[in-house]
């Protein structure tokens, strides 16, 4: 009885150990785009915002009407690809992971980046939890928290163990 209370009690502890432990986020966004002609992506990016560190961006296009041309600023204001950093232009998806806390630009070069074909998209650091407090600073508050809800139990059991003790 009093050994599988305290059984109990310690697998509870171990749970609550390990939750305390998981990470804020579980894992990074992939953020689709149907990448295609005509199409102004200024207003996708105000709907897909805020960007992370880490977050994927999976274009979907058709090869031969669109291609993905990574440029720096000049380029993405001036719909201009001489400067590319790097370019994708065969198979129907790419997916560009924005593994900096960096501002990315992309456009395509086949004359639709004057209509908007372009993107301009801001990766930022991972806000902190708020308060942040460490993985263990959490632990030991959530034994802390446990130990008080169960302090009647804990004590019981210990009266227990006490007065077994007397008897042999
Ligand atoms: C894309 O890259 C290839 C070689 O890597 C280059 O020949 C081509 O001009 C580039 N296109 C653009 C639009 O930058
Ligand atoms: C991010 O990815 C690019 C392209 O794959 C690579 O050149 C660069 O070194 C990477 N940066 C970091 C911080 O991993
Ligand atoms: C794209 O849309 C934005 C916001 O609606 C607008 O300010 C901008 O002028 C448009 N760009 C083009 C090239 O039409």
């Amino acid at each position: 009885m009093v050994g599988a209370r305290v059984s109990a009690a310690a697998a509870a502890l171990l749970v609550l150990a390990a939750c305390a432990a998981l990470p804020g986020r579980a894992a990074a966004n992939k953020i689709s785009i149907n990448w295609k002609p005509n199409t102004n992506y200024t207003d996708w990016v105000k709907q897909h915002s805020p960007f992370y560190k880490d977050d994927w961006l999976v274009f979907y296009y058709t090869a031969g009407q669109a291609d993905v041309v990574q440029v720096d600023e000049v380029g993405y204001n001036k719909c201009d690809a001489t400067n590319a950093i790097y370019n994708y232009s065969k198979g129907r998806s790419f997916a560009f992971q924005l593994n900096e806390t960096k501002t990315y630009y992309f456009i395509c070069s086949y004359g639709y980046c004057y209509g908007g074909m372009r993107l301009a998209i801001k990766a930022q650091k991972l806000p902190p939890p708020s308060p942040p407090p460490s993985a263990s600073d959490r632990s030991a508050a959530a034994i802390a928290a446990f130990a008080s809800s169960h302090a009647a139990v804990l004590y019981a059991a210990a009266a227990v163990l006490a007065a077994l003790h007397r008897m042999v």
